[in-house]
């Protein structure tokens, strides 16, 4: 019988590779599984071979202790793979298709999946709607970043690609279908970005870096990104966006006015989260920075787009208010200006098939824009501490060795 080698969250700051034994079409107990997705049967699913698996800022919120993950869970929801077994109910996938897995799991049954919300999946997580691979509170569905994997709902969830040889030539592209294009294509589409919009993007990290490169695809005039880390401020600039570095300049508005000549923007985006930075030299953590900094540099009438993560129980914040997600944003800005906000999930299946298509055709250089970086199972350690240490690189776990 084949092993399982997987990436398990261990405690605050430590993830460590460990033989977690070959899935079966079973959710079986473990850390972090809700006893109500206990022995849940999956013939609709399959079992993937593990082709690229990549970590995310959404995996470093749980790895740093800002989440009440357990000890052992199994990390990993940006999930491509090869098909090498097939539950009885599935009718089209077949062994050997290679695909993406949308990061959120999705029954494809349920009133949001069939209004294609399967970011609010109402089946798959006994404690609220939506769900994901490895991630807290999220039903238990156990992560990718491992050799093997179970895929339930296999039909409806998973995208083909339409030729594997052409796919493995742009698997580094691919494999970020799974999330961070479309999350950053999200966050861009809902912030109205449309040809000619100035746009700014909060974060430089994989995410703002996809919706910067998601905002130039749908025809922005100027992309402007943000961050504190001046690394990954010039991996936006090798692409054409211009950057604020919020540590050296922390009034937003006054560096928007230096780029466009107005301190306004059409649109913008926050791809950061409840772990924000203030601005400034020696900036301490202050969780609503984002959301009110970019209420004040969108013009009236503008839309924010919210793909960055906010919880409802943080055991890290800096205070009681924030320990429970009430957190100090000024909403009397946002209402004044008549904002439109979208919060939540990406919905991952609204764009995946024609990001790939984009991707495919040449028209997406996404790999490049968030340099995508290969890394080994078990290099996942260390890829975990660079890419918290703010590394200007995407980490592409390639678990067989079967990426050029
Ligand atoms: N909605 C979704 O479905 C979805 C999907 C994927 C990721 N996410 C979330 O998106 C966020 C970004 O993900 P990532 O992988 O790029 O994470 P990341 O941690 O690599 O990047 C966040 C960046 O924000 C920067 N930052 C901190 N404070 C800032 C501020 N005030 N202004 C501007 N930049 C600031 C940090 O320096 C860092 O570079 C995370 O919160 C993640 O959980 C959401
Ligand atoms: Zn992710
Ligand atoms: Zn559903």
């Amino acid at each position: 019988m084949k092993g399982n080698r997987a990436v398990a969250y261990m405690g605050p700051g430590k993830v460590e590779v460990q033989d977690i034994g070959y899935p079966d079409l079973v959710l079986r107990d473990g850390p972090g599984v809700n006893p109500l997705n206990v022995g849940r049967k999956c013939h609709h699913g399959v079992i993937l071979k593990v082709v690229t698996t990549n970590i995310c800022g959404s995996d470093q919120h749980m790895v740093r202790g800002r989440t009440t993950a357990p000890s052992g869970l199994i990390l990993g929801h940006e999930i491509t793979g090869e098909v090498i077994e097939v539950g009885r109910d599935v009718e089209f996938i077949k062994k050997g298709d290679l695909v993406s897995v949308p990061f959120n799991i999705a029954c494809g049954r349920c009133r949001s999946c069939k209004e294609r919300d399967t970011h609010i999946c109402e089946n798959v997580n006994p404690d609220r709607p939506g769900s994901a691979y490895g991630y807290v509170d999220m039903g238990g569905w156990v992560g990718g970043q491992s050799e093997y994997v179970m895929v339930p709902y296999a039909d409806f969830q998973l995208l083909k690609f339409p030729d594997k040889d052409q796919a493995m030539e742009k698997i580094k592209d691919l494999t970020m279908l799974s999330d961070i294009f479309p999350t950053g294509y999200h966050g861009a589409v809902s912030a109205g970005v449309k040809p000619g919009s100035t746009v700014y993007i909060a974060g430089a990290g994989p995410v703002g870096l996809a919706a910067a490169h998601s905002a130039q695809l749908l025809g922005a005039a100027v992309v402007i990104v943000g961050d504190l880390n001046s690394e990954r401020l010039a991996q936006a600039r090798s692409f054409g966006c211009e950057t604020v570095n919020l540590r050296e300049h922390p009034n937003l508005g006054e560096q928007i006015e230096q780029i466009l000549g107005t301190p306004e923007v059409d649109c913008a985006v926050d791809c950061v989260g409840f772990e924000a930075s203030a601005h400034g030299t020696n900036a301490v953590e202050a969780p609503a920075t984002v959301l009110n900094s970019i209420m004040t540099v969108t013009r009236a009438g503008g839309r924010l787009g919210i793909p960055g993560l906010y919880v409802t129980g943080d055991p890290g914040a800096i205070d009681e208010d924030a320990q429970i997600g009430t957190l100090k944003v000024r909403l009397g800005l946002g209402w004044a200006k008549a904002h439109t906000f979208v919060t939540g999930q990406t919905p991952v299946m609204k764009y995946h098939r024609e990001l790939m298509t984009a991707i495919l055709s040449g028209k997406a250089q996404i790999a490049k824009a968030v340099n995508a970086t290969v890394i080994s199972l078990d290099e996942a350690p260390r890829g975990y501490m660079e890419f918290d240490q703010g590394a200007a690189r995407k980490y592409v776990i390639d678990p067989h060795g079967l990426v050029k």
